[in-house]
């Protein structure tokens, strides 16, 4: 191939060539909104790195709902998270996974080399930051960031800038687009699932998983099943039954059969109160029921947020813990507490994962435990159409991803 000053979509430069120029999706503050309208492809200049940073091609990038936020600018404005960290670009480059091929190293990255096949986890860090350096966990420390949502330059591009504690192996049985699809949300849930001591899924645990056929869910499943959990899945429609099922559900419980959602009615309002414990309490008969005993889960998944917290705190098992990484529906978590206190819950948050957690689940993929959950496939044009559907819950189950450099579906290394 020519050397060129940018390489069409699809195109792949020689190995090591960076070009000057890229195409890249990008979200600009006076685009902020729908998706379909924030998302446009640009070209820019190719990022230069950093002595601990890499420049990894991108054959394909997951989607995840975290860009649907960028795009619509709430409840973060990014590119100003950006300007304060002195990126004055205007733009935001999502995307938060990825897998590839590392072009360039800066001259102190040691874990990876030009021509490796990776995956890119999204836990962004300052190595020079005193909590980390004190033996903090990286994702407590003040500088933790998500690569490619609270940073700039993530994967909807031909180049994405990574750090190189980011680079994991690629599963080699697994085609670009399958193994775009898991880092994120499934690195996520391995921390929800076994980061929390007591708390870690054990043999016999039942774990309650909302969301049971989305990008998270149908990680938590199959970590639970892996580590000898039962997982009950919650869904929108008796359609998603079998794809849970499919991936170690004991259980599938359809939601949309019970109408108690949102925040409870205050403990004074007696007939509302009422009438809420009798919907929390015929949820809570549908998981034993889901089991098959009157068992309740050890462990909620958590990230629905306002809509179903209220049930999650009262259908955890006595000493319990429900753990929650986001707020989809709102952010307002109003709570019973006499059963958060008399039964002893414990209520966990959660962000994503270190490396530690993100390499343990990406050992799982490469071992060929976990399956991607690659849905639909989109063309690199498509980004902003992908997480439209997302944001109005009409995507597909399991994980979508585009298409970047990878010219078509199906490749497993180069075309
Ligand atoms: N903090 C972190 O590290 C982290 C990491 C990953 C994701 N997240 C966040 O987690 C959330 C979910 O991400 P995801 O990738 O799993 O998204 P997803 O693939 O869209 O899955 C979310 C699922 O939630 C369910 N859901 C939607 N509305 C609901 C409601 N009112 N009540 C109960 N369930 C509802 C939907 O399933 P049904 O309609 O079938 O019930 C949907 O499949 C997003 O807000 C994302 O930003 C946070």
């Amino acid at each position: 191939m020519r050397t060129t000053e940018v390489c069409e979509i699809g195109e792949v430069p020689p190995l090591g060539y960076v070009p000057k120029y890229m195409y890249a999706q990008l979200i600009r503050r006076e685009r902020f909104g729908q998706p379909t309208a924030a998302f446009q492809v640009e070209k820019v200049e190719t990022p230069s790195l950093k002595p601990d940073e890499v420049l990894v091609f991108v054959m394909a990038a997951g989607i995840n709902y975290n860009n649907v936020w960028a795009a619509l600018g709430q409840p973060l404005d990014v590119i100003q998270v950006h300007e304060r960290e002195g990126d004055l670009s205007g733009f935001h480059i999502g995307g938060s996974d990825a897998s590839g091929i590392v072009y360039a190293v800066g001259d102190e990255v040691t874990n990876v080399k030009v021509g490796d096949h990776v995956v890119v986890h999204c836990g962004w860090w300052d190595r020079d930051d005193p909590f980390i350096k004190a033996g903090g966990d990286p994702m407590l420390a003040p500088s933790a960031r998500i690569w490619g949502y609270e940073t700039n330059w993530g994967s909807f591009a031909q180049f994405t800038k990574v750090q190189g504690h980011q680079c994991l192996p690629k599963a080699p049985h697994l085609t670009w687009e399958e193994a775009a699809a898991p880092t994120l949300v499934g690195s996520t849930a391995y921390r929800m699932l076994r980061a929390w001591p007591p708390h870690v899924v054990e043999p016999g645990n039942v774990v309650l998983v909302w969301g049971g056929a989305g990008g998270l869910g149908s990680m938590a499943t199959q970590i639970a099943r892996e580590f000898g959990g039962i997982p009950v899945a919650v869904v929108s429609s008796d359609d998603k039954f079998e794809f849970c099922q499919r991936l170690g559900a004991k259980g599938c419980i359809n939601r949309k059969k019970f109408d108690h959602w949102g925040m409870m009615p205050h403990w004074t309002d007696r007939e509302g109160y009422g009438r809420w414990l009798e919907g929390v309490r015929a949820f809570g008969k549908a998981i034993w029921d889901a089991v098959g005993e009157r068992k309740s889960p050890r462990i909620v998944f958590e990230h629905p947020g306002e809509d179903t917290i209220p049930t999650s705190i009262f259908v955890c098992d006595t000493g319990g813990m429900v753990v929650i990484c986001a707020g989809t529906t709102g952010y307002n978590a109003v709570v019973d507490l006499r059963y958060l206190w008399m039964r002893q819950k414990r209520f966990q948050g959660s962000h994503f994962a270190n490396d530690d957690q993100a390499a343990a689940f990406n050992q799982l993929v490469v071992d060929g435990k976990i399956d991607p959950c690659l849905s639909r496939v989109f063309a690199f044009d498509e980004i902003g159409l992908a997480h439209q559907l997302m944001s109005e819950n009409k995507h597909p189950e399991g994980n979508m991803v585009a298409l970047v450099s990878a010219p078509r579906p199906g490749l497993k290394g180069l075309p």
